[in-house]
């Protein structure tokens, strides 16, 4: 294959369909820019220079070009006047900063294709190196090929010129075959011609697509390599359309893990960033969304109804109903339902995390167990030691926050206050209800709280009348209707 020059991906315009604040290029499927998409197919060719024009909401674009693709060079289209315009723009800043072509083709793609693969790129460069023609354009065949620029073929089948859909003629309007927006083309080629386009259309632009004509007019072979899969060409125009591209992409992406042996049992609710890795025999039941570099290993089952950001789940681990960001999920582990993991928790080989439990900033030791409604912040729990319900790590003076320490067989009695810093040594107990302000001892068994006191028949004598007092007097003697004398209260 001919490795291109230099890849033009064109992404100055607005994007006003969008209705957005955020430029078009920047709206993401899957987990991944518009242009990110764009920028990774590219990639493939490995260019000896990738170009992004940009022009529209720069400032953000280029920024974001710098994170994703460091090697990429950004040129600024100051006005959009057309895609004819932007590619000169980006030959022109070549030039200017002294940068060869070389002999390799020019490769020019769209900022808002994020369906575009590789390996349609790869067929475009070969048709395009085997018809040794001075450009080859990406086309395909549409059921409704409504605003996009129709390639019209002359009587030898050969392409002709591409005609947009705001200049076509009605037999033009009839034609199916459309041309995509991508191209290779040779670098002198391109350059000449682009020296040659007019305004002269409907849209008073500089139209990259007349350089086909032009080309032709002067006995300049074309060629055109027809893409059979016709998503790859998606535009994202709006938001109807990127709805779209990502139900296209999460099919692609969902079945790319099924033939590698991953059970996704409602693939139209399951939705998997590109960044997610996950091994075969794991599960993901319906309503699971898997974000970021999120990592799912053998065995694992996962939902429903459970989002993961960035977290590493390990194997047979099960993962019901919960939000979970940047969290380690040991092997075996059980989380949920209904649990929250924030950034920093990691939870131990065969630990558990259930109902109505978040934890934050925290190491659950292998075997440990938070199993109800509880609250675990900035905290160190050794090894099979169990979380009774209702447990709140008081982690908060109100200006900073403190860790708690909790050893190995640690049993923390239901409705524990856990005031940090604290520490409570291994095998140490903590009685059900105790507020624990001070260390705990190993072995110990701390109790925090008031001894209980009964004021007996105080709902006789304060609550006379009430269904409990009845109930209570029935249940004291159960023939007689006794009332209390003064004496005997508050006893
Ligand atoms: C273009 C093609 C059309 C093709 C369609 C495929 C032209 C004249 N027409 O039409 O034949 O079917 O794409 O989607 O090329 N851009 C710039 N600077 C500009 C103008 C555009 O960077 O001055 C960028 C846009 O941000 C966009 C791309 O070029 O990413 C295409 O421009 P757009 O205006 O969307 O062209 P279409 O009318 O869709
Ligand atoms: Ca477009």
């Amino acid at each position: 294959m001919n490795r291109p020059s230099v890849v033009v991906i064109l992404a100055a315009g607005e994007g006003k369909r969008m209705r957005s604040a955020t430029p078009k290029v920047l709206h993401s499927v899957a987990g991944r820019t518009l242009l990110g998409h764009v920028i990774e197919a590219a990639s493939t060719l490995e260019p000896l220079h990738l170009v992004v024009v940009v022009g529209h909401g720069r400032d953000l674009v280029t920024e974001h070009v710098g994170e994703i693709a460091p090697w990429a060079i950004t040129v600024v289209q100051e006005e959009q006047r057309g895609t004819g315009h932007a590619v000169r723009v980006a030959l022109d800043a070549l030039a200017g900063r002294d940068i060869d072509l070389g002999s390799g083709p020019v490769v020019v793609l769209t900022g808002d294709t994020p369906l575009l693969t590789g390996a349609t790129l790869v067929c475009l460069m070969s048709e395009h190196a085997s018809s040794s023609a001075s450009a080859t354009v990406l086309t395909a065949r549409l059921a409704d090929p409504a605003g996009y620029g129709r390639v019209v073929r002359d009587a030898e089948g050969a392409v002709n010129r591409i005609v947009e859909h705001k200049d076509a003629s009605l037999n033009e309007l009839d034609i199916t075959e459309v041309n995509s927006g991508m191209y290779a083309f040779s670098a002198d080629g391109l350059r000449a011609m682009l020296g040659r386009v007019t305004t002269e259309n409907a849209q008073s632009e500089e139209y990259l697509t007349d350089v086909i004509g032009l080309l032709r007019s002067d006995h300049e072979p074309v060629a055109a390599s027809l893409c059979t899969d016709e998503s790859e060409i998606l535009g994202v125009n709006d938001r109807l359309q990127l709805a779209q591209a990502a139900a296209i992409m999460r099919d692609r992406i969902n079945a790319r893990w099924m033939r590698n042996g991953v059970a996704i049992l409602d693939s139209a609710t399951t939705w998997l960033d590109v960044d997610v890795e996950i091994e075969a025999d794991a599960t993901l039941l319906p309503n699971t969304t898997l974000r970021g570099p999120t990592s799912v290993a053998a065995g694992a089952r996962l939902g429903p109804g459970t989002t993961l950001t960035s977290c590493e789940v390990g194997a047979d681990a099960s993962v019901i109903h919960t939000w979970a960001e940047l969290a380690v999920i040991g092997a075996r582990a059980s989380v949920g339902p209904f649990t929250y993991l924030r950034p920093g928790t990691v939870l131990g080989e065969g630990s558990k995390a259930g109902a109505y439990v978040e934890i934050k900033n925290s190491t659950i030791g292998d075997g440990s167990k938070v199993p109800h409604l509880s609250y675990v912040g900035d905290a160190e729990i050794g090894t099979g030691s169990n979380i009774g319900a209702s447990t709140v790590f008081v982690n908060y003076d109100g200006v900073e926050k403190h860790r708690t320490i909790v050893g190995d067989h640690v049993r923390i009695g239901s409705d524990t206050m856990l005031v940090a810093p604290v520490t409570i040594g291994n095998g140490a107990y903590t009685a059900a209800g105790s507020v624990i302000t001070d260390d705990v001892p190993p072995g110990a068994m701390a109790v925090g709280r008031a001894r209980q006191r009964n004021i007996v028949d105080w709902v006789l004598r304060r609550r006379p009348g009430t269904s409990s007092a009845q109930s209570a007097a029935e249940t004291l003697s159960p023939h007689a209707s006794q009332v209390p004398n003064k004496a005997q209260e508050d006893r």
